[in-house]
Order: structure tokens, then C-alpha cells, then sequence
């Protein structure tokens, strides 16, 4: 098996590199290293093993032609991307010209020179808006949406906002449509937070690993809160790292029944947190005490959303395995471990 990885240097593409790595695929990653901490992912890549590295952007449409032409791999993991929903707002055409413009040459490319190319994508949650027509109910930590008690499937309406949500929904789009139209084996993963090893956290992106590595500052002394935005009662369904591997893998692996698909993937209903929910886990942990600094809430901040992942452990038979707890102790560790870098 041939495996290229589209931003395998980030969070998300360098544990999928790991593994097809570990696996024994023939392995090639792509990336301008255009993240914060790709280099050291990069660097901590080329111990696992063997695989080769493309320094390309997304955005050239003429490279990746020639890429796709070069290796005709069997499957495209596609998770280079504008992340951060703040960079989207200042910086638009960035935004649009990598995550929209940037998918469409890659589709192109496959579609006019490696058709039999699987692709699976990294889309959002976001392309469903903000779900303010949803009713949410505040409790003391948390807010609920009684109407979903399985959390939300994939016959939400899409409803784009802000110019992440707008590029990462037109890609989406036409992940979809090039199965449609052109029978390209493609797959659509809208995800929620994830967290894990290899992902270099950032106030903007990442809110679990940026929070685990503000309160372990509080531990150190350093500072003696964290700044959020809105409440702290808006909820979330963690995935950990291992578990989006997984799925990957997996969906790989049942194809046949995948191709043409979009689905929902988190957490689920269990591994849901709220940001208040998540300070009193790292209190207990810890044992610290984390003042916090409210802001206005965010653009477009959804208050919950909670994947139901029914319809991908029907297509796929995959559902995630580490729990909330166990994961962010393995996200205490690691941040632990680039601090003291
Ligand atoms: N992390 C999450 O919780 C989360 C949630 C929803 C969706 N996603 C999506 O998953 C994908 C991966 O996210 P991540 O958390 O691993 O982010 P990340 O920033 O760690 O990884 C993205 C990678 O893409 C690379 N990249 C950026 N611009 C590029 C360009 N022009 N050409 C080539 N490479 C480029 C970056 O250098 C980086 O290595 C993204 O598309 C993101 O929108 C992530």
C-alpha cells in the first residue's frame, strides 16, 4: 500500500504517518511546514522509520499534479490545512486559497491522473454554523441539547459561517461531488476537537492541548489563570489522536461501503467536556486552582456539539476507545513533555 499524507507533519498527519510508518507502507509526506512544530514532528518522524518527504503547498496546483503523477498512491489522507478560525478572519484569501483552492488542485490532480486514489478528508464541524436554532438548556457546568440525547447526525443542515467554515465547507463539498460526478473514491470526516500527542497547541487551535499546557504554567507558578471565551459551558466530544488513527485506517479499509460519504465523528456522548468541566479534571489532577478570565464569546462558537457517530460504526464498525479521562492524562504527559523542550 501507498500512502501520501497532506500536511503529515502536522497534529493530525504526522500520527497518521506513524502509523502507515509502523505498518510498513510506503509512506510519502507532504508538507510546507507552514505549523509551528512541524519541524520537530518531522524530526521525531524520521526516527520511527523510513518515508519520503514532499516540501510542497497545497496551493500550487502545477506541484501537486506532479506529485500525484510521480506516486499514483492508493489513498490520500488530506489533512494539510488553514486551522485556526482567528487566521481565517484576518487573513481570508490565506484561508480560502489553502483549505478550498488547495483540496480542489489535489481533486484535480487525482481525478486527471490517479482516478483509483482514495481520498479521505479532515472536514469540521463548522460547516453546520453556529446550531443557534437548536434549544440548549444551561446547567451548572455545561450546556445540554435535551432534543439530541445521542448527540447530532449528519442531517444537520450545512450552513457555513465565517471564512474557515466557508473553506472548509466548499472543500467538503467537493470531496463529495468528485464521488458523484467522477466516481472518485472519497470520503468526508467532519470532525470535533481532537487532541493527543504530536500537536503543538496554540491559544487559537487546539483548546485542550493549549489549556492542559496553561494549567501545568499554573502549576509551575508562571501564571494563576487562563483567559476563555464565552462561559466555559460550551461542550465538546474529544477524540484523542489514537482514535482518529483508527478511524482512518479503518474507513480504509471498508472503502467500498465509505466512498461518497460524510460523517460525524467525535468523541461521542461520552467523551463530551465543557471548558469548565475540563479546568476541574486538571484542578483534581493537578491540584491547582485555575482562575479564570471570561472574554466575550467567540464568532460563531457553537455552545455543544456532540457527534453521533451511529452512522460511521455502521459503515465502518468504528467507534473511539479511549475515554476522556484516560486521554487527557496522556495529553498531561505529553505536554509536559514539550514544555520541558
Ligand atoms: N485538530 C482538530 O481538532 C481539528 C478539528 C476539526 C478539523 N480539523 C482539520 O484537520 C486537519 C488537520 O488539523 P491539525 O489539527 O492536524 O492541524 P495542523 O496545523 O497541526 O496540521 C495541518 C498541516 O498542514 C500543513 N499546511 C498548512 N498549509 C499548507 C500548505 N499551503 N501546503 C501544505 N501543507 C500545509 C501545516 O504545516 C500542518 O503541518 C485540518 O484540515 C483541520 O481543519 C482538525
Amino acid at each position: 500500500m501507498k500512502i501520501l499524507i497532506t500536511g503529515g507533519l502536522g497534529f493530525l498527519g504526522s500520527n497518521l504517518s506513524h502509523e502507515s510508518i509502523n505498518r510498513g507502507y510506503e509512506t510519502i509526506i507532504m508538507d510546507n511546514f507552514f505549523r509551528e512544530g512541524t519541524t520537530l514532528n518531522y524530526n521525531w518522524l524520521k526516527e520511527q522509520g523510513d518515508f519520503t518527504l514532499e516540501n510542497k503547498d497545497i496551493r500550487q496546483w502545477y506541484d501537486i499534479e506532479e506529485m500525484i503523477k510521480k506516486y499514483k498512491p492508493d489513498v490520500v489522507f488530506h489533512t494539510a490545512g488553514q486551522v485556526a478560525m482567528t487566521t481565517s478572519l484576518n487573513n481570508p484569501r490565506l484561508d480560502f486559497e489553502v483549505n478550498a483552492l488547495g483540496t480542489f488542485n489535489l481533486l484535480e490532480a487525482i481525478r486527471k491522473y490517479s482516478p483509483e486514489t482514495m481520498v479521505l478528508f479532515s472536514s469540521t464541524n463548522k460547516v453546520y454554523g453556529d446550531l443557534e436554532y437548536i434549544k440548549y438548556v444551561e446547567k451548572e457546568t455545561r450546556y445540554i441539547a435535551p432534543d439530541y440525547p445521542n448527540g447530532f447526525d449528519e442531517n444537520l443542515c450545512l450552513d457555513f459561517h465565517s471564512p474557515y467554515g466557508c473553506s472548509k465547507g466548499t472543500a467538503d463539498q467537493y470531496l463529495l461531488d468528485y464521488n458523484r460526478m467522477f466516481g472518485i473514491k472519497t470520503v468526508v470526516f467532519r470532525h470535533s476537537s481532537m487532541y493527543g500527542g504530536r500537536q503543538f497547541a496554540t491559544y487559537d487551535q487546539g483548546w485542550i492541548g493549549w489549556f492542559v499546557k496553561e494549567a501545568l504554567r499554573i502549576k509551575s507558578g508562571e501564571i494563576e489563570g487562563v483567559e476563555i471565551h464565552g462561559n466555559g459551558k460550551q461542550v465538546r466530544d474529544v477524540l484523542h489522536a489514537d482514535d482518529m488513527v483508527n478511524l482512518y485506517f479503518k474507513t480504509v479499509e471498508n472503502i467500498d461501503k465509505c466512498a461518497g460519504e460524510a460523517f460525524n465523528i467525535g468523541g461521542g456522548m461520552n467523551n463530551s467536556l465543557s471548558l469548565l468541566e475540563l479546568f476541574g479534571f486538571l484542578e483534581d489532577e493537578l491540584s491547582i486552582n485555575i482562575n479564570i478570565n471570561k472574554k466575550p464569546w467567540r464568532c460563531s462558537d457553537q455552545k455543544v456539539f456532540v457527534a453521533d457517530v451511529g452512522k460511521i460504526n455502521k459503515y465502518a464498525g468504528w467507534k473511539p476507545k479511549i475515554s476522556k479521562e484516560e486521554g487527557l492524562r496522556k495529553m498531561i504527559k505529553w505536554c509536559e513533555e514539550i514544555l520541558g523542550e
